[in-house]
């Protein structure tokens, strides 16, 4: 293939420069030239050039009424939770981008899947780009996956790559990682932003171009975001993240975006001996066992997708020095502020002089404001060095003029902890139910005073 023209394109307004500069020459914009490549010629729609538009001949339209509406067909993956996630199963031609720290387990989970689809007839290949052949069958046979038929490229090189998908016509193929993977038309380094929106682009096309089920495997920084382009997200119809601890041992597989299905749902997996195996009755997992309730901590009925999850939130509140800190794993930490403002200004509990940590137990991500509350009992229980009784759990949004809002589902959200065996609730008044719960008393508050006082009075 004939080397193309790379040239330098502003992420801001489009605009292009030959050469890299640090100021984009169009928008003034500084550091946003990003290596592409430039496809000229006729029929390549990369370039646009405005005065061939007028010879363009105009495209038949038609009413959505008049086109058919044809259901998504998808194939389940073996795995449910993998399933649940994607909405049901792999779609043809889709692109799917799953995220997540190192050693969380995306590369077992997928050979995982793709040995379940070889089992049931779909042929597959496994792309890997960070480990030799060896070290993949090495990890197939600890998972007790014999005599697997997955096919295994190690390559990491873009062209041979979609070569071989379009000669052994995969129905689904694994990109391991889409960081590794380069194309020759670029000079950037692989791993670059640049490198991996083309990869990308190109592996996209050649998805959708021959009804190839993708699935590209993408690091995580620091920061918790995909490595280099978010515009990965844009390009792909689904993206999973991998949360939870790597010391501990549940993974959270969570859909943040999904053209084919619904968002914010999970999927949950314990890693074993014998690789990740789903968790169908997750909704305990995120408790740890205290023997005697402790101060600083209580538990939140959490609702992830579809289903209630019980997590402790843990706070702990201690003296701290001229600039106190606010730290928060799994919350946000913004949120935290405003909940310490609230509780200062309506119901006097200040924290000005203290250290405020809190914490989501066991790695995952709390996004809902319904875990106000609940973080705003840790806080005060831990600072007045008092548990909150047995059983006890909490939810609800709370706001900034210090009023308790209602959480979605809050009647699934009970039932679940009556289950569970949590007897006393402290929740917003529109979240409690007309007729009782067995097992469970429930406190209706409309402010934080209320809750708080509430509290108090359970000894
Ligand atoms: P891996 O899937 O390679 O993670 P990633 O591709 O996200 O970087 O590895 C996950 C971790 O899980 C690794 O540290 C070893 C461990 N593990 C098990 O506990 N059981 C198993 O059966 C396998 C294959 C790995
Ligand atoms: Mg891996």
């Amino acid at each position: 293939m004939a080397k193309e023209k790379t040239l330098f394109t502003c992420s801001e307004c489009g605009g292009t420069s030959p050469r890299w500069l640090g100021k984009c020459p169009a928008c003034g914009a500084w550091n946003t030239l990003v290596e592409t490549v430039a496809e000229a010629g006729p029929g390549k729609n990369r370039l646009s050039a405005p005065q061939y538009s007028g010879l363009a001949q105009a495209q038949a339209v038609m009413p959505l009424a008049a086109i058919e509406a044809t259901d998504i067909a998808r194939t389940p993956s073996g795995i449910d939770e993998l399933d649940r996630v994607l909405g049901g199963g792999i779609v043809e031609g889709g692109v799917v981008l799953i995220g997540g720290d190192p050693g969380i387990g995306k590369s077992t989970l997928l050979l995982q899947a793709l040995d379940a689809l070889q089992r049931v007839g779909l042929p597959t290949l496994y792309v890997t780009g960070e480990e030799s052949g060896a070290q993949v069958a090495l990890r197939s046979r600890r998972l007790g996956l014999d005599h697997s038929q997955v096919n295994v490229l190690a390559e990491i090189q873009l062209e041979k790559i979609l070569a071989t998908i379009d000669a052994t016509q995969p129905a689904v193929a694994v990109i391991d990682s889409i960081q590794t993977v380069y194309s020759d038309q670029l000079t950037s380094a692989p791993g670059s932003v640049a490198q991996v929106r083309e990869c990308a682009a190109h592996l996209t096309r050649a998805a959708k171009a021959s009804g190839v089920t993708i699935i590209l495997v993408g690091h995580v920084t620091k920061e918790g975001a995909l490595a280099g382009p978010r515009v990965l997200e844009h390009m792909v119809d689904t993206v999973l993240y991998f949360e939870g601890d790597t010391h501990s041992q549940f993974r959270l597989v969570r859909a943040i975006k999904n053209r084919f299905g619904a968002v914010n749902e999970i999927g949950v997996f314990a890693m074993t001996e014998k690789g990740l195996k789903g968790v169908t009755n997750p909704s305990a997992i995120f408790l740890s066992q205290h023997s005697e309730p402790v101060p600083g901590s209580c538990v939140l009925v959490t609702l992830e997708g579809t289903r209630p999850m019980l997590v402790e939130i843990q706070a702990l509140v201690d003296e701290g020095g001229p600039s106190p800190r606010r730290l928060s794993v799994g919350l946000d930490r913004d949120r935290l502020a405003m909940l310490l403002a609230v509780l200062h200004r309506h119901a006097g509990v200040a924290c000005m002089d203290q250290d405020v940590f809190v914490n989501a137990v066991g790695g995952v991500r709390i996004s809902e404001p319904a875990a106000d509350l609940a973080v705003m009992l840790s806080i005060t229980s831990s600072l007045r060095g008092k548990a909150l009784p047995r059983g006890f759990i909490a939810f609800g949004e709370v706001g900034l003029a210090g009023e308790v809002r209602p959480a979605p589902r809050g009647q699934e959200r009970l039932k679940e902890a009556a289950k569970l065996g949590f007897s006393v609730a402290v929740v917003p008044k529109a979240n409690a139910p007309k007729k009782p719960i067995e097992g469970i008393t429930i406190h209706a508050v409309e402010r934080v005073e209320e809750a708080m006082e509430v509290v108090r009075g359970m000894g």
